[in-house]
């Protein structure tokens, strides 16, 4: 009896244990009251108490092991099965901005026949300024604008400052027409600020065809702003210079906060620059082996960031690297 008062199960395999040494038919309590049947009748009364008191305490210890073990898995499972309890949510993701608004994009020139192109980050210096005549000692080559990776005489490699490098690499590989748009992350030395950041996102569009001027680029990026900003949004064209397009141009459309009345974001001018543009100039064309004289075209580029914020009005570009969940999850849920 002084064993089983000690006994302190810590497993079900210990509180069976204590049973088949026990209570089963072969254990020691049956034994022993085997034995007590053939004692006199004297000693029958009082070990009979005695022998009476040990089985109630083996039972008593075996009964309180078996609930304190048995009895927790019982609660367990119980839970596991109800099926009327609140189950347990999972946050989903949400799409980045920047995504949600490349895609718009994408759609809106899909649906007129553009293809998308892609390019690599890491570019060369023909890629990136000398097929898009960029001249020697143009100042976008200058160290303070572009992040050199590697600056080998004539052919320095650097992170790519603009998509324009996708257009140089889509007319090198096939023949016209090209009728592209090509998403990308472009790269800028820039103190980063509300207003700029070191990388950034754009899309260039090309366009190179028989035929193609000016009034086609006009009337497909006016139907562009339509589309994403909606019906009525004026567009306006600054004549402007790139090194790449002659003529050039920059786009403005009407501010989507104040539609032209002017506010804040706008300056009081009623305008917002979207992007540049202008007729692929020839030199161009011939640097990438197309014959300017049978074929034209026209290309513009546009800062995803610079879309985005317009149509969300967001004011400080930091937010779309910061990756702060309350920001992200004001968008989109991906499904
Ligand atoms: N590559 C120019 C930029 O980064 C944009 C541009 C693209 C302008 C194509 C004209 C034509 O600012």
């Amino acid at each position: 009896s002084e064993e089983i008062s000690q006994f302190t199960p810590t497993s079900a395999a210990d509180v069976e244990q204590f049973r088949l040494k026990f209570l089963v038919s072969k254990g020691l309590v049956k034994a022993l009251f085997d034995e007590f049947k053939s004692v006199g009748p004297e000693e029958k009364r009082t070990l009979g108490k005695v022998l009476n008191e040990f089985k109630q305490l083996a039972e008593q210890t075996f009964t309180d092991a078996q609930t304190k073990f048995s009895g927790t898995s019982d609660k367990q499972a119980k839970n596991e099965g109800d099926l009327t309890l609140p189950g347990e949510g999972f946050q989903l993701g949400s799409r980045h901005p920047l995504s949600l608004v490349r895609k718009e994009i994408v759609e809106i020139f899909k649906k007129l026949g553009f293809i998308v192109a892609e390019g690599p980050e890491i570019e060369d210096d023909w890629h990136n300024f000398s097929a898009l005549n960029f001249p020697p000692e143009h100042p976008a080559r200058d160290m303070q604008d572009t992040f050199f990776v590697e600056k080998k005489d004539g052919n320095d490699i650097a992170l790519r400052t603009h998509t324009s490098s996708v257009q140089v690499r889509l007319m090198e590989m096939g023949k016209p027409p090209f009728r592209a748009i090509m998403p990308g992350r472009v790269y800028r030395n820039e103190a980063i600020s509300a207003r700029a950041h070191c990388f950034f996102h754009q899309v260039e569009g090309l366009y190179v065809d028989e035929h193609v001027s000016f009034a086609d680029l006009k009337q497909t990026l006016f139907h562009f702003v339509q589309e994403l900003y909606g019906e009525g949004t004026k567009v306006r064209f600054r004549p402007s210079y790139f090194p790449f397009t002659e003529p050039s141009a920059e786009m403005d459309i009407s501010c989507t906060i104040c539609k032209g009345d002017g506010c804040q974001l706008c300056k009081y001018s009623g305008w917002v620059e979207i992007l540049g543009c202008g007729m692929v100039d020839p030199n161009v064309l011939e640097n990438c082996g197309i014959d300017s004289k049978k074929y034209a075209g026209f290309a513009f580029g546009m800062g995803i960031e610079r879309i985005t914020n317009l149509k969300y009005e967001i004011r400080d570009l930091r937010l779309f690297s910061e990756n702060d969940v309350k920001f992200l999850s004001q968008f989109e849920t991906e499904i």
